[in-house]
């Protein structure tokens, strides 16, 4: 199987790139370059002095991303994660940057990939990791840690009810031999989840929550955000489309609190002028795909995006 029969379709394209109102002599970072759909839109609009740098974890999206690089002086890719933003714009020279895009998750490349570990739909070693260059693979977090442990990551960022159950099963099996492939775990899973939801393998929530466990990316997510603020110009527009819900309530919360000041009572007189501007200001309501694009690509199907525009108020980090 050679990598060029996986293709990424890119979720909300169009409205993602147009919510970044992007200027043509811009610094922008596309946090998620996956096979580059939204990468390539957005130098589509930029001018000969634009400026795209995108991060991946990937090693197949990052080859994708280096032939663009070689192919175009504007584009820059960091083959690192999201969260060290930061660090590796001041690495490369960037302080200020004008919009940041955030497309969540995991891409239909990775899924599609039976060989990746994501997918019960194919019987593949459990791997799971979206850098295949560095860290544990789900076989081996799930051949050592603690049955608490595992039964709470499953709980949590699974939502599933039977997390107790599959993690004693987990256990029990590894004492005979550790589960070593996506087909083992699935059956496992089945067999100790006894409500079945519509359209749902009972393997879902499991596969979901090792997955988002083994690539730390809530934790990641929570990292990342302030530091967008904080290197975002003053009318740049940062737009995150999260895929579930447990990464849209990080999304929601965090613009939330960044959007508010400190509220004092309203007997207190102050002047409208006296009372600091918050650091950013959301952008319309959350948007999703449309019926068309639901009806042409089911992953868009569960696509929320949200959008905050930087103010010149003063950023005083995460609150
Ligand atoms: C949904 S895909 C992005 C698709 C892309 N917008 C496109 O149009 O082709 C998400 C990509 O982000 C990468 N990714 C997810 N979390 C990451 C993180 N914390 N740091 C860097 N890359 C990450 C994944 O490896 C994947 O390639």
């Amino acid at each position: 199987m050679t990598d060029a029969v996986f293709v990424h379709r890119t979720v909300l394209l169009d409205e993602a790139v147009a919510a970044l109102a992007i200027r043509p002599d811009g610094v922008y970072v596309d946090c998620t370059f996956g096979r580059g759909g939204h990468s390539r839109l957005i130098l589509s609009q930029l001018g000969p002095q634009g400026r795209l740098i995108a991060f991946d974890k990937d090693p197949e999206a990052i080859a994708v991303a280096t032939a663009l690089a070689a192919a175009d002086p504007r584009f820059t890719i960091v083959h690192n994660g999201f969260e060290t933003f930061a660090a590796e714009l001041s690495a490369l020279g960037v302080d200020k940057v004008d919009g940041v895009l955030m497309d969540l998750g995991i891409s239909s490349p990775q899924i599609d990939d039976g060989r990746r570990g994501f997918s019960f739909r194919f019987d593949a070693p459990l791997d799971m990791r979206m850098d295949t260059t560095r860290g544990m693979t789900a076989a081996e977090w799930l051949a050592t840690a603690d049955e608490a442990d595992i039964a709470e990551v499953i709980k949590t960022y699974g939502e599933e009810r039977f997390a107790r159950k599959i993690a004693a099963a987990i256990v029990a099996q590894r004492a005979e031999r550790p589960l070593e492939t996506t087909r083992e775990l699935a059956l496992l899973v089945g067999k100790n989840v006894r409500t079945r939801e519509p359209g749902q393998d009972p393997a879902t929530r499991t596969f979901q929550a090792i997955r988002i466990y083994i690539n730390r990316e809530l934790d990641e997510l929570k990292a990342v955000l302030p530091q967008v603020v904080s290197q975002l110009a003053p009318g740049g527009r940062m737009a995150v489309i999260s895929f579930h819900s447990l990464e849209d309530r990080i999304v929601k919360n965090f613009i939330r609190a960044a959007s508010t000041t400190d509220t004092l009572p309203s007997w207190v007189p102050v002047r409208a002028a006296d009372i600091a501007e918050a650091a950013i200001k959301p952008v319309g309501k959350a948007i999703r795909g449309s019926e068309e694009e639901v009806a042409a690509n089911p992953r868009a199907r569960s696509a929320i995006m949200r959008v905050a525009e930087r103010t010149a108020g003063e950023w005083k980090g995460a609150q």
